[in-house]
């Protein structure tokens, strides 16, 4: 694992989207693996800006999203398709064909989430996973427990973080029980991951996500399996890496 601090979360941002960019300008078609939430809000702000200075084509990218709420409407504000059009795709050259999120409608749940994964081969694997991590170490909403998923599925979301979502609804009782999301295994399989943390909340969550100890209870530590990630933190979620001797 690749750890890079940076001072705060701007340059926490520039730096993220500078990796994305490398990733977009090195490919014919480059396939994103995105996460939404709080985190890569500034990254994907940094991209718009760079797309509207003729610094970045996005013409030829193909998205995958990590995850998206159950049983909300797409065009709810809240849900994570609603997130990618205010954040991203609404202001630059993708095109809507090229652009995942879960969403099984009126599907079999079960056969939606294999044709999400068959997409995903389909298109040649995911190129660069973006991530965010939550309080309690899940990535994509991959919650703590004995048992991880390999592939995309639906899960039942822990009190803790339907309480920390909650921020974005009106209410605690608003915000959906259920999610779908890509597995561990889909997560696993990027050629890189670039994993994002910002803030004193995440500190605790990213030092056991470094640690040397790998559990179901924390999600983000299997990542230390994975040969290609950086971890791209601030120096408050940085905080504390060293007191533990990583
Ligand atoms: C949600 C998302 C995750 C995200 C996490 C952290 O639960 N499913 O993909 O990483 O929240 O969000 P934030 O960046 O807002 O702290």
């Amino acid at each position: 694992m690749e750890i890079l601090v940076v001072k705060d979360y701007q340059a926490l941002s520039e730096k993220a989207a500078l990796i994305v960019t490398e990733e977009i300008k090195q490919h014919n078609m480059p396939v994103l693996g995105l996460a939404t939430g709080s985190t890569p809000e500034g990254m994907y702000a940094r991209l718009v800006e760079m797309f509207n200075n003729n610094l970045l084509d996005f013409s030829s990218v193909v998205t995958f999203n990590l995850d998206e709420y159950a049983g909300l409407s797409p065009d709810h504000p809240q849900s994570y398709h609603s997130f990618m059009h205010r954040h991203l795709f609404d202001h630059v050259n993708i095109m809507v064909e090229n652009t995942h999120i879960p969403h099984c409608g009126d599907q079999n749940i079960s056969e939606f989430c294999r044709e999400y994964d068959r997409a995903i081969s389909a298109a040649g694997g995911i190129g660069l996973q973006i991530l965010g991590i939550g309080g309690n170490g899940h990535i994509g909403f991959n919650e703590p427990g004995r048992f991880l998923s390999v592939y995309t599925h639906l899960v039942e979301l822990t009190e803790e973080t339907i309480k920390a979502n909650s921020r974005f609804f009106d209410s605690p009782r608003e915000v959906p029980r259920q999610a779908i999301t890509m597995g561990m295994g889909s997560i696993m399989h990027a050629s890189k991951i670039l994993l994002l943390a910002s803030g004193n909340n995440k500190a605790s969550a990213i030092q056991k996500t470094v640690s040397g100890i790998i559990s179901t209870d924390l999600p983000a530590s299997m990542l230390q399996l994975h040969h290609n990630v950086t971890v791209l933190v601030d120096q408050d979620a940085a905080s504390l890496i060293n007191s533990s001797g990583n």
